[in-house]
């Protein structure tokens, strides 16, 4: 039998910080309240450089340094994420790129807060049912570009940043032990982008009313993910075949302090076994539990053997749980490391290399339709148009 262990992570976080004194200066709000209702101190908030992708590749290189594997080594990326660095490309194909994963199939994974622990899921069964040994999850988010920073009630909650594990086969039983997935898309609006999909494209309208923005009906929000919580632990951990008891270690979504402390009461776990660093980063949404996972290892707080068990919520709405056995990293190699570097700068230059191709062959080759390139036929300006065609066939019968 199988097993998806995971065997590397990783965690990138914006240097720049953002304060709940720097936002009372923005909106009418205070440090006071933010702390209170939320539990939230400070957030990180992506500099003019950052987009969701170089956060996600920055993530998956530290964790591919802690699992001692190159960019060739991985099969598949899979990118839960938000605020995708576009509509298509998908945001995993330019993390494929910039690791040089030549190998490897990507796709970015939509279920909002839920994604990390749904792209989870995804990765392990790809790694069960054989068709992937190694595969990279991620979850990276650049949500301070879809805030509305005149909206208290929002703004207040985000922040940016992303994490990655590396998930491998091995034979040994532990790593993803269980997950459950589930939506519920009769709450769709009450937390929505509700502008620049193919419902509502962007329009000057949508942007006076600030529709490319994030909204949210926090208190439905907030009761919907207080009834869950503890629900989908509980759920996963006797899939898993475990008692609460033997869970060492919760990873909730950071949304909100006080869902995540009322959860612990209701599962009955004391709150230093419950992972928390909201006050530090806000909602990250897919990237919080990943970035978790990270600072967990990085401090001792998950050691080899551990149970670790996630629940992520939000927007869909959806949730999702995963109990997981922790496992040993795979061995360091500064000198693989060296290596790893200039896989990197080789996978750059070999990215610019195939874009030079490509420009090269355009220049020489010209266009592939024939009639196009004689000059002869229709341009793309004095082609009917879709509703002309039919305007034309309505006529002809
Ligand atoms: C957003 C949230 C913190 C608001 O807390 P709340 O206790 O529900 O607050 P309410 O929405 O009831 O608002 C209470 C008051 O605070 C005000 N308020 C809202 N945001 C504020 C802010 N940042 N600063 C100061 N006052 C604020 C409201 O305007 C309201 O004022 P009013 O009573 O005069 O109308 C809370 O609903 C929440 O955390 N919801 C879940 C959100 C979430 O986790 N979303 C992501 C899921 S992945």
């Amino acid at each position: 039998m199988r097993y998806a262990h995971i065997v590397g992570w990783g965690k990138a976080l914006p240097q720049r910080i953002m304060t709940n004194d720097d936002l009372a200066r923005i909106v009418d709000t205070s440090d006071a309240w933010i702390r209170e209702r939320t539990g939230i101190v400070e957030r990180r908030i992506a500099g003019p450089h950052e987009t969701t992708a170089t956060l996600a590749i920055a993530a998956a290189k530290e964790a591919l340094e802690v699992a001692g594997l190159s960019g060739h080594q991985v099969d598949l990326i899979i990118v839960a994420t938000a605020t995708p660095e576009h509509i298509f490309p998908s945001t995993a194909s330019l993390v494929q790129d910039a690791l040089g994963a030549d190998h490897a199939g990507a796709f970015d994974l939509s279920a909002a807060c839920s994604g990390f622990v749904y792209a989870l899921s995804m990765g392990a069964d790809a790694i069960k049912a054989g068709s992937a040994e190694t595969v990279l999850v991620i979850g990276a988010e650049t949500l301070s570009r879809i805030v509305n920073w005149s909206d208290r009630s929002t703004c207040v909650l985000f922040g940016d940043g992303a994490g990655a594990v590396v998930l491998q086969a091995r034979e040994q039983p532990g790593g993803v032990m269980a997950t459950l997935l589930r939506s519920d898309g009769s709450g769709a609006e009450l937390l929505i982008l509700p502008a620049g999909g193919s419902k509502m494209p962007i329009t000057p309208e949508a942007l006076a009313q600030n529709l490319h923005t994030i909204k949210m009906n926090g208190r439905e929000v907030y009761r919907f993910a207080s009834r869950i919580l503890d629900r989908a632990a509980r759920e996963v951990i006797q899939k898993a075949g475990w008692n609460p008891e033997q869970v060492d270690l919760f990873v909730p979504h950071q949304a909100n302090l006080r869902i995540i402390e009322s959860a612990a009461r209701a599962l009955n776990i004391p709150m230093d076994k419950v992972f928390c660093n909201i006050q530090s980063y806000g909602n990250t949404s897919a990237a919080s539990i990943p970035i978790a996972l990270a600072e967990a290892a990085a401090t001792g707080r998950l050691r080899p053997g551990d149970r670790v068990v996630m629940v992520g919520f939000g927007g869909g709405l959806t949730w999702a749980a995963a109990a997981v056995q922790w496992s040993e990293p795979r061995a360091f190699h500064r000198k693989g490391r060296t290596w790893r570097q200039l896989g990197y700068s080789l996978a750059g230059l070999r990215s610019r290399a195939r874009r030079l191709l490509r420009h090269v062959e355009d220049r020489i080759f010209g266009s592939l339709d024939p009639a196009l390139s004689n000059g002869k036929s229709s341009t793309p300006a004095n082609r009917p148009r879709p509703q002309e065609q039919s305007t034309t066939s309505e006529q002809k019968r």
